[in-house]
């Protein structure tokens, strides 16, 4: 199966349902979920049923233009709260992943512009303001795909962390897209480890199916494994994806990604994160300042288990994020070029 036939998030042919692949059957089971509720599509994203930054946007715009749908408002003022109220669950799903606000933010100002119009033309604007955010998102992954390529030299190992591949995306991932890009080019010499990404497995039920199912040279290794397979000089460069950076370079990505960091540090390996400009928020300084997300200890102690792993009432602890610090990081891989160090110059020289 080619992994980029499948669809994280998009709009039912009819217009009146999200359609997401549910990631949390993967890689036993490709399963399509139609949805029109709000509060379906929270939960849908609260269980990571659709995850990854840019899916969590797109979803939640589509989701914002089905409640518009459904807003019976007999003025504009009515219609506009509405939708804010509507975002606002939607924006409560998950915190730390910028997609979400910032995608609901791009729609509300798109209604909030055209205020002056009728409402069933604001509803119509809506969904195409949502059909952009999809469609840009790929030709930026594309983008960051062909860039990252070009770092990329004959038979080096790739290590990576979570999924940032198409699934988490509208299509070609971040840090895969310069697998896709080198596939497409007919390059079948890379080599790409993959964390299994404790505790819910993003790495070895998503990452490890997308590429395998890919045809790409995919090992999969323990997230404890990491520095043994460096140290062995089994991994040339290291490609992450990222839920939030900030403006001075600190980023936050799934749990675990902070000590890959340090680790190739260590051993002198170049770390590049692939962030789409969705993913920078210029309004925070540092890491701090970024709202980490807590989640269920019972995904540390039994989720992926036939059986608790764990004594019953043990305290766990399950941050779903960490912060990187900006000095671990070789380079930003944007759809505008790639950042290095100083971010915060390189940044603002691109335009964020
Ligand atoms: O909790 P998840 O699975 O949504 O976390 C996803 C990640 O941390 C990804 O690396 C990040 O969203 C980038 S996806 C292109």
């Amino acid at each position: 199966m080619d992994p980029l036939t499948l669809e994280s998030a998009a709009l039912s042919a009819d217009g009146r349902s999200l359609v997401i692949l549910d990631q949390t059957l993967l890689p036993g089971e490709v399963r399509y979920l139609s949805l029109t509720e709000t509060e379906d599509i929270v939960e849908a994203i609260r269980a990571l049923r659709v995850r990854g930054a840019p899916a969590i946007g797109v979803a939640a715009a589509y989701g914002l233009y089905l409640a518009a749908q459904r807003l019976d408002a007999e003025d504009m003022d009515q219609f506009l709260s509405g939708l804010r109220q509507a975002a606002e669950t939607l924006n409560g799903a998950r915190p730390t992943a910028v997609n979400l606000s910032w995608a609901l933010s791009r729609m509300l100002g798109a209604a909030e512009q055209n205020r002056a119009l009728p409402v069933a033309q604001v509803k119509a604007l809506l969904r195409r303001e949502a059909d952009a955010i999809r469609t840009e998102d790929i030709a930026i992954s594309r983008e960051i795909g062909r860039l990252g390529l070009g770092l990329l030299r004959p038979g080096d190992g790739i290590l990576t962390h979570c999924n940032a591949g198409t699934l988490a995306t509208a299509k070609y991932g971040t840090a895969l897209a310069p697998i896709y890009a080198a596939l497409e080019a007919g390059r079948t010499d890379l080599r790409v480890y993959c964390d299994e990404t404790r505790p819910l497995l993003q790495g070895a039920r998503l990452t490890a199916f997308e590429l395998q199912s890919a045809g790409v040279d995919t090992t999969l290794i323990c997230d404890s494994m990491a520095s043994i397979t460096m140290a062995r000089g089994r991994v040339d460069i290291v490609f992450v994806g990222c839920d939030r950076v900030c403006a001075n370079g600190d980023f936050a990505n799934k749990i675990g990604t902070s000590g890959v960091a340090i680790l190739a540090k260590h051993y002198g390996i170049p770390f590049y994160v692939c962030a789409p400009s969705s993913t920078i928020d210029m309004g925070l300084a540092r890491g701090e300042e970024i709202p980490i997300e807590e989640r269920p200890a019972e995904e540390v102690t039994q989720l992926w288990y036939a059986q608790p792993m764990a004594p019953a009432g043990v305290k766990v602890d399950n941050p779903a994020f960490d912060v990187t610090d900006h000095g671990l990081v070789t380079g930003f891989i944007t759809e505008k070029g790639i950042a290095y160090p100083p971010f915060d110059k390189a940044f603002r020289d691109f335009g964020f």
